[in-house]
């Protein structure tokens, strides 16, 4: 097996349909958290965790994400001409250079699974990789996949990234049976997409960040559908876990936004926006002022 982690696949095929209208004629990851597109958050804290290749698993409508992490050689020089360095580099930050980039289809909506396995001819087959769900966005220092590959390299085996849920929560995630924990990474006995509350093995969610074996890669192939008539990603590692092969869950220290729910977009738009020192104090005096306008509506 290879020692280093160097591939990332980002499924980006989703419609995106909850954020229509908007989403009609613009990827859902091209949407803009702040500043950058939400796709640039997970490529970023990719190259933070070692990652070089990024391969996208696109769908029809979506040429504006190869159009965006292309160079841009006239914005580039105008900038430069015009002295604009600060500007020239955020948009330099986000070019991925040629060559570390692929993008593969997904022609029919299938499942998480199917989509990560339409990047097999991608991945070789002593190598690990990364998958980053693009909609999960998680602020962390260092990075959440940073902090995965870190745990990867003593374990040598597949890691989910993961998070505790409230009961009631577990059904829009896949859920860790755990066999035993110690500190953050725990391992699993297996793992069960979208269980019912009553059914669910443990409230240990799996967040959109993932390090697989190649053998995961391969038993996507073999994988039925599940919930939802969907090839879910869950089972195939799940399969992984059954093989007897380790498969772990890290707890991940951080904060994680749902930004594919219209909820969770706007607290990381509020979160981000905070974090920013030009925007802090404007964005804090909104928000107090709105909050004792909604108070005083209430009394
Ligand atoms: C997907 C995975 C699920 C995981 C979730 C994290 O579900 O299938 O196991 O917990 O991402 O965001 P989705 O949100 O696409 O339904």
């Amino acid at each position: 097996m290879k020692s280093k982690i160097k591939k990332a696949i980002f499924p980006v095929a989703g419609l995106g349909t909850r954020f229509l209208p908007a989403t009609k004629s613009i990827p859902k990851e091209m949407l803009p958290l702040v500043d950058r597109p939400l796709v640039q958050y997970a490529v970023d804290e990719a190259r933070e965790a070692g990652i070089d290749s990024f391969l996208f698993v696109s769908a029809l409508g979506k040429s504006a994400i190869p159009d965006y992490f292309d160079k841009h050689p006239n914005l580039e020089a105008k900038l430069h001409a015009n002295g604009s360095d600060e500007l020239l580099t955020k948009l330099q930050n986000s070019n991925i250079p040629s060559g570390s980039t692929a993008y593969v289809r997904q022609g029919e909506p299938l499942g998480l699974g199917h989509a990560v396995g339409c990047a097999r001819n991608f991945v070789d087959n002593d190598e690990y990789f990364a998958v980053l769900l693009p909609d999960d966005v998680i602020k962390a220092k260092p990075g959440c996949l940073k902090q995965m590959v870190d745990a990867w390299e003593d374990t040598q085996a597949s890691i989910v990234g993961t998070m505790e849920v409230a009961r009631d929560q577990v059904g829009n995630y896949g859920i860790l049976d755990l066999e035993s924990a110690q500190g953050r990474l725990a391992k699993a006995r297996g793992m069960v997409e979208k269980p019912a509350p009553d059914e669910s093995p443990s409230n240990h969610a799996i967040i959109g960040r993932y390090i697989l074996s190649p053998h995961v890669m391969q038993l996507i192939s073999t994988t039925k559908p599940g919930v939802g008539n969907e090839i879910q990603l869950t089972d195939a590692i799940n399969a992984e876990a059954a093989s007897g092969r380790g498969v772990y869950g890290y707890q991940f220290d951080g904060h994680r936004y749902d930004c594919g729910s219209m909820a969770g977009f706007l607290k990381a738009t509020v979160d981000f926006g905070l974090d920013r020192p030009e925007l802090k104090d404007e964005l804090l005096d909104f928000l107090r002022e709105t909050l004792a306008e909604f108070d005083k509506v209430k009394s």
